[in-house]
């Protein structure tokens, strides 16, 4: 298996936990002795178990090994501005498997690429360095597990399972049908390619419809997340949740992948920017509550992309610290799960302590023990981009709670009080339009 990060570990210890003699490779040095050592590099739960439990069938090393088959894990990210796939890992890695190559044996590649990439880029570049085309076994086996429950995912989803012929197919399909559990659909390359990026790409534009749905409630004086849930009661509508952005390593990515190479994927493109804009949307929100006051301290509650993991690929809170801080306003954060951060992380106590405004953009579950009252905010207003706190709680605090969606219009104070000051004995939650129009 060829690049042990997320995707590639776990994969080798499920092949070896099915029996299979597995040999991780990586290019990392520290990353490789600190696997053989016994050391997981992530904390996503039963990997560590896993991976004592397959020592002497699987060992890591940093160079190519002749083997029956190769599985290709490396990453492909997204060149930033231009939009389209960096393919270099994939191809160093093919380049890197290509000498090792023998008749009847077959190369996987897991990574997600665009549509073509294995007719267009994995065959041709095996073939310049010497692989026969005629006895070529190519696969793509696209992951579909989600970070913090990969191996109960990678065992159980349904796979699909593209070949450069049908008996690389078939091949491929036996070999994960090792652990998978799981439906395996078979296919030809393209069209597993295809396949893993219309998954995602739906994901996508329906987030963005949703956000959009969201911003254009808080216009209409509309709660989006009452209407979702009535909504949701037709037999044919599955309106998903808003949120401040999409994140993570693929969502934010991968619907790029599917429009590179088209002269048609407007819908995609548009549902990207809708998604990518959110960050300003909540940005937006904080200007409008922090009216008049220059320098504010804003407090990010949760960093990570998505709930109840440290994973902070792609994460809106990113773009919503770095726009915060652009308009002049410090920026504090705090997340439990995350170990490392482009801002420093601090405790709850300390990241809210004289904080002007606090906004939960990651919905984990320990935010929930938060006690309101307990904490020293200069000026108490909340942002909840997730609509996923107690807001009764927080406003009987003296919090002012402001719901992505929320769509419920106040008054601003006449005399610059905040809102909260207003409600008679704080019980009551006090929700404003997110947008602050
Ligand atoms: N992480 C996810 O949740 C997820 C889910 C589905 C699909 N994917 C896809 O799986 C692929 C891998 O993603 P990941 O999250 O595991 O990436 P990652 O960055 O966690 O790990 C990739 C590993 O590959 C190694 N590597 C790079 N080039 C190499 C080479 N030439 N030889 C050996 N090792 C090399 C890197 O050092 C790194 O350790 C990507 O295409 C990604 O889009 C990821």
């Amino acid at each position: 298996v060829i690049g042990l990060g997320y995707i590639g570990l776990p994969t080798s210890l499920l092949f070896a936990r099915a029996g299979f003699e597995v040999i991780g490779v990586d290019i990392k040095e520290d990353l490789v002795k600190s696997i053989n050592a016994g050391h997981i590099p992530s904390d996503e739960p039963g990997l560590s178990d896993l991976l004592d439990g397959v020592r002497g069938r699987f060992r890591a090393q940093t160079t190519v090994p002749n083997a029956d088959v190769f599985v290709v894990c490396v990453p492909t990210p997204l060149s930033g501005a231009m939009r389209v796939a960096d393919l270099t890992y994939v191809k160093k890695a093919v380049e890197s498997v290509a000498p090792r190559l023998r008749e009847g044996n077959l190369i996987i590649i897991e990574s997600t690429v665009p549509p073509g990439t294995g007719d267009k880029l994995v065959i041709p570049t095996l073939v310049k360095h010497g692989a026969d085309p005629f006895h070529l076994r190519v696969a793509h086996c696209p992951e579909r597990a989600i970070p913090g429950r990969v191996l109960e995912e990678m065992t159980r989803n349904a796979r699909v399972i593209g070949g450069n012929t049908p008996s690389a197919a078939s091949m491929a399909r036996d070999l994960y049908g090792s652990f998978v559990t799981g439906k395996i659909c078979t296919t030809n390359l393209v069209t597993a390619e295809f396949i893993k990026l219309m998954e995602n790409t739906y994901r996508d534009v329906n987030i963005a419809l949703i956000n959009e749905f969201a911003m254009i409630a808080d216009e209409c004086g509309v709660n989006v997340w009452e209407a979702r849930e009535i909504a949701n009661l037709h037999p044919r509508v599955n309106l998903l949740k808003p949120g401040p952005g999409v994140g993570g390593h693929c969502i934010a990515i991968d619907p790029w992948f599917l429009t590179e190479g088209s002269l048609n994927g407007h819908m995609i493109s548009v549902a990207r920017e809708v998604n990518d804009n959110m960050p300003n949307y909540v940005v937006g929100a904080a200007k409008s509550i922090l009216k008049g006051q220059e320098g504010a301290n804003i407090t990010l509650l949760g960093v990570s992309y998505k709930a109840n993991v440290g994973d902070t690929r792609e994460t809106p809170a990113m773009k919503i610290a770095r726009l915060a801080e652009n308009e002049g306003y410090s920026v504090r954060c705090c997340d439990p799960l995350v170990k490392e951060f482009e801002y420093p992380l601090q405790d709850l106590e300390s990241a809210t302590d004289q904080t002007d405004c606090i906004v939960l953009v990651t919905d984990h579950e320990v935010f929930k023990e938060i006690a309101p009252c307990r904490l020293r905010a200069r000026n108490r207003n909340l942002i909840d981009t997730r609509n996923f706190l107690d807001h009764d709680l927080w406003a009987q605090s003296g919090y002012r709670v402001t719901i992505l969606g929320g769509g419920e219009r106040s008054e601003e104070p006449p005399d610059g009080r905040s809102a909260a000051e207003e409600i008679s004995g704080g019980t009551k939650a006090l929700v404003k339009v997110f947008g602050g129009r």
